[in-house]
């Protein structure tokens, strides 16, 4: 069973297609990144998979559960650290976890004990009792990772939970990602870091709604160097694009920046839609 399984999920806004027919499958114990301008409509993907939001049309299991018919189930069973996470900044890190602990209904003693666990797990045992307010950005990504975990999930999304964060912070919340992935936890991701895209096992790239390229980060580069090379035709693995012809001589797949890749899959000034200043699509 795949964890994630996807089948022509659109969402509509209005007149605003913000999620267009996009498919993807990811399987369980991955490492997904799911890589896109701003606007291109992860987010929307992402809250129509944890149950929050309703889609247009299209299909989308998680786990196992239909997100449409079960969207209740998928929030139990889900852990998910959302763009702008909604700590208490009054309360101090302790407090917000034992309150999360409650949203998901975990007993009193569970409850004690899983706080402690998680403040261990993500390095904030010793600022339990700090105000969330005073915390770093790094520090603050960290509790609300910890929020995310309180229930065990199997499954977790994190909607770019590096962004704003120093260079060693991104650093220890990867540590803490591989730490989760090793122990079978699948992680469906959002940066736009694309040192950190690299770091993941299974990539799809987002633009303007619809999926333009699905594989791993080393398919794609391969993709990328056929296309520079040959022309055309150097499909590989779950490609579903092939991306536009690089701008400088191809040397070997080591050589190419992922960002590289990425500039070459996604349309110049395409990114953009809804409120950046795309119109209905
Ligand atoms: N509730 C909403 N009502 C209307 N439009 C929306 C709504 N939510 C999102 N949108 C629009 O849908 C598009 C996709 O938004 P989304 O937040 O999914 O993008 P994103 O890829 O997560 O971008 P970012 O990288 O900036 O976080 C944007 O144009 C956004 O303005
Ligand atoms: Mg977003």
């Amino acid at each position: 069973m795949a964890a994630v399984e996807v089948e022509a999920l659109s969402k509509r806004f209005g007149r605003f297609l913000a999620v267009d027919a996009v498919s993807f499958r990811v399987e369980e114990g991955e490492i997904f990144g799911f890589i896109g301008p701003n606007g291109s409509g992860k987010s929307t993907t992402i809250r129509m998979l944890c149950g929050i939001l309703t889609p247009t049309s299209g299909r989308a299991a998680v786990l196992g559960l239909d997100v449409q018919r079960e969207p209740e189930a998928v929030k139990r069973r889900i852990g998910y650290m959302s763009q702008r996470f909604g700590l208490y900044t009054d309360l101090t890190v302790r407090e917000n976890l034992e309150f999360y602990a409650g949203v998901y209904g975990l007993g009193a003693g569970e409850r004690r004990r899983r706080v402690e666990e998680v403040m261990a797990a993500v390095g904030l045992g010793p600022r339990g009792g700090q105000v969330a307010r005073g915390l770093a950005t790094g520090f603050r990504q960290r509790l609300a990772l910890g929020c995310a975990l309180l229930h065990r999930p199997r499954l977790l999304f994190l909607d770019e939970p590096t962004a704003g964060v120093d260079p060693l912070s991104r650093l220890e919340m990867w540590e803490l990602i591989y730490r989760l992935a090793a122990d079978g936890v699948t992680v469906f991701l959002t940066t736009h870091y694309l040192d950190e895209a690299d770091r993941c096992h299974h990539l799809c790239f987002i633009e303007r709604g619809r999926i333009v390229a699905d594989g791993t980060p080393h398919s794609l580069r391969r993709a990328r160097l056929g296309r520079a090379r040959a022309g055309a035709g150097a499909s590989e693995g779950r490609d579903v694009a092939q991306p536009a012809p690089a701008a400088g001589p191809p040397g070997s797949e080591d050589e190419v920046s992922l960002e590289e890749v990425f500039l070459g899959f996604v349309t110049p000034g395409g990114g953009a839609g809804g409120e950046e200043g795309g119109g209905p699509r």
